[in-house]
């Protein structure tokens, strides 16, 4: 099987695990990366053996691209993934799509025009414990959807100077919502603060109405000292926990749901303690996982997990979020 040539823009704490991955996948050959801080590139070309430039334009006129990921700052996604397009190159563009509604909407826009091949890299979908949850969802085992409740705080990361917590952070957590819902939302309201940020909001405490009634809450900011990532999901038949830094997943029962069953009653009666199950699930790395997923979807012509529009959704509600905050308002979608 011939590897497709892959390349990154953008080397810096994301784009070098990019290149990584690239290298060490079997569909994959890293030809190339390229990034503004010449040395920089030069380092990872030499880390993981390809070529590196200081201007990406140079990289797509000199290298055969068969599949690129933009990695650079979020302000200048929209800039790089139009030069990739232009050239026919399929593009994985990091989370969020980009700055700006508009911005997405221009990524998308061409990207189809010149149908080239776009997916947003919202990451939280490939932990293993979101995959076997998404698995557990479908098949009804929690049954009617009351809420969801994302936890993701922790220090704040020097390098985010151009948006806030709410487009950076949020939008995982938010695209994982309505995956894992699989509804969308109609109403919303947020508060936000910003504390140690010299421009943007770095606490957001959000409030989601989904179209089925359920419930999303967000807990993210860039304040806590201690880095927490956790998704519950809460319904009929119990609660799904899952932590995706340590990649487990837990179900917590709750008994009346069963007792239910025998008593052939649709009304859920009361919610009782039950068993606590710790679902064993193979660790892998969730970069890998991603890049495996789109080196195939490339090769095979498929569409990706995460289209461009799904970065587009999240990117959106990320913005409403600040908006209603800004507002003091409600929004109605
Ligand atoms: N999926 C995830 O979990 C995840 C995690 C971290 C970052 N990200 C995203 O990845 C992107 C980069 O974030 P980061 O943390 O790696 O930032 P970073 O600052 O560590 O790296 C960005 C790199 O891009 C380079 N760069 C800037 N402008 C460039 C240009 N025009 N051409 C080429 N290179 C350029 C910089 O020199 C730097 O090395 C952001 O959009 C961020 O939201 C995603």
């Amino acid at each position: 099987m011939k590897k497709l040539r892959a390349a990154v823009i953008g080397v810096g704490v994301m784009g070098r695990n990019h290149a990584r991955v690239y290298s060490e996948l079997d569909g994959t050959e890293l030809v190339a990366v390229a990034d503004v801080n010449s040395k920089t590139a030069r380092n990872v070309a030499e880390d993981f053996r390809c070529d590196a430039y200081g201007d990406y334009r140079e990289m797509l006129k000199e290298e055969h691209i068969d599949m690129v990921s933009i990695a650079v700052p979020t302000r200048y996604h929209r800039d790089v993934a139009l030069d990739c397009i232009e050239k026919g190159i399929p593009v994985l563009v990091e989370k969020p799509i980009a700055d700006s509604e508009e911005n997405a909407k221009v990524i998308i826009d061409e990207a189809e025009k010149n149908g080239v091949k776009l997916t947003v890299g919202h990451i939280e979908r490939f932990n293993p414990a979101v995959i076997e949850l998404k698995k557990r969802l479908d098949k009804n085992e929690l049954g009617k959807i009351f809420e969801i409740k994302a936890i993701r705080v922790g220090p704040f990361p020097n390098r985010i100077r151009d948006v806030g917590v709410v487009t950076d952070l949020a939008v995982h957590d938010i695209d994982i919502m309505r995956y894992l819902v699989g509804s969308e939302v109609k109403r919303l309201y947020a508060e936000t603060e910003r504390r140690i940020h010299t421009r943007h909001e770095d606490l957001l405490s959000g409030l989601l109405k989904f179209q089925n009634d359920a419930i999303g809450v967000l807990s993210v900011n860039w304040l806590t000292p201690e880095k927490i990532r956790e998704i519950s999901i809460t319904g009929e038949k119990g609660m799904f926990l899952v932590k995706y830094l340590t990649q487990e997943l837990y179900f917590y029962e709750n008994i009346e749901a069963s007792r239910r069953m025998y008593n052939y009653s649709d009304i859920l009666m009361g919610v009782t303690e039950g068993n606590i199950i710790n679902i064993r699930i193979p660790k892998r790395e969730p970069l890998k996982a991603e890049l495996e997923s789109w080196v195939e979807c490339v090769r095979k012509d498929k569409e990706p997990l995460v289209s461009g529009e799904d970065g587009l959704k999240a990117l959106k509600l990320a913005q409403r979020l600040i908006e209603s905050a800004i507002k003091e308002k409600v929004i109605v979608l």
